[in-house]
């Protein structure tokens, strides 16, 4: 297919990359206003923050009633050390395989005598892990099968589209470095953004690369598609076509 430029098209192909570059720059403001609905209060104030990303895929690691207690009303049963060691445990996702070598040992010291359903039948009871878990319970986040999901849709629909803006932008007149730049970055912006989901789930410092990349995702698409509508319609045909440089 060869490339046009914008004033040798014709007035349907005009409408219909309009109309396509109208719809897709809504949808992109659809999508941001859902992110910004279903994540401004993950953790738990208002207004989209780093914490909010952090907590989507990391999880809240800290926000169990264990943790809460060790550093609160149970603080004065347990020592600093074996705080920690049950702090990393948890921030670890809590699970059973570490339980019977690390936690339990640590909880048969002092907390057992009293978290004991014989004794105080009220209370958590840490003889089992099973009884532990009651507040234990750690979020962790996305699951890794709600990512892998999450990634493929995000990878093809998004680069489908991109490609779609792409080749209508390149028919623009600009200068040519800046359109190569502006061709590659959203899709570059798009893989580092997947690769940082995977990331942020592993450690939730890379929650600001999600939301850089997302921010450099958009930008460049917004240029592409602003850059398009107005060439389409305002850039006029050369008096001499012939003076003009190729396409590039
Ligand atoms: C002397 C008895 C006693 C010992 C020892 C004890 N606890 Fe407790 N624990 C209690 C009582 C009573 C409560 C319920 C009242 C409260 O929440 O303060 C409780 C509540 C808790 C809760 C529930 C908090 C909630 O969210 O409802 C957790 C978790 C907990 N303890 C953990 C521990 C751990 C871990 C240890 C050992 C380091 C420990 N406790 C040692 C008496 C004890």
């Amino acid at each position: 297919m060869s490339i046009h430029r914008y004033y040798t098209l014709t007035l349907s192909e005009k409408l219909l990359y309009t109309s396509f570059l109208l719809l897709v720059g809504l949808g992109y403001l659809m999508a941001v206003s859902y992110l910004y609905v279903t994540h401004e209060n993950n953790d738990g104030k208002p207004g989209l923050s780093i914490s909010d990303v952090a907590s989507s895929y990391y999880g809240n690691r800290s926000g169990t009633r264990l943790e809460a207690a060790i550093r609160g009303p149970m603080a004065g049963y347990i020592d600093d050390q074996d705080r920690g060691r049950i702090v990393a445990w948890l921030k670890d996702g809590g699970e059973e395989i570490h339980y019977n070598s690390e936690i339990k040992p640590i909880l048969a010291k002092t907390c057992v005598a009293c978290h004991n359903k014989e004794v105080n039948p009220n209370l958590p009871d840490f003889t089992s892990y099973a009884g532990l878990h009651e507040v234990s319970k750690v979020d962790t986040g996305m699951s890794m099968a709600s990512l892998l999901r999450l990634s493929h849709i995000h990878l093809f629909g998004i680069s489908m589209l991109l490609f779609v803006i792409g080749f209508i932008f390149i028919q623009s007149e600009v200068n040519v470095w800046f359109k190569r730049f502006l061709v590659v970055s959203p899709m570059l912006a798009v893989f580092v953004d997947v690769a940082s989901w995977f990331l942020t789930k592993w450690d939730d410092h890379y929650a600001i690369v999600v939301i850089v990349a997302g921010g450099i995702l958009g930008f460049s698409m917004a240029l592409q598609i602003l850059i398009s509508l107005y060439q389409i319609w305002f850039l006029k045909k050369p008096d001499n076509p012939d003076l003009h440089p190729p396409l590039k």
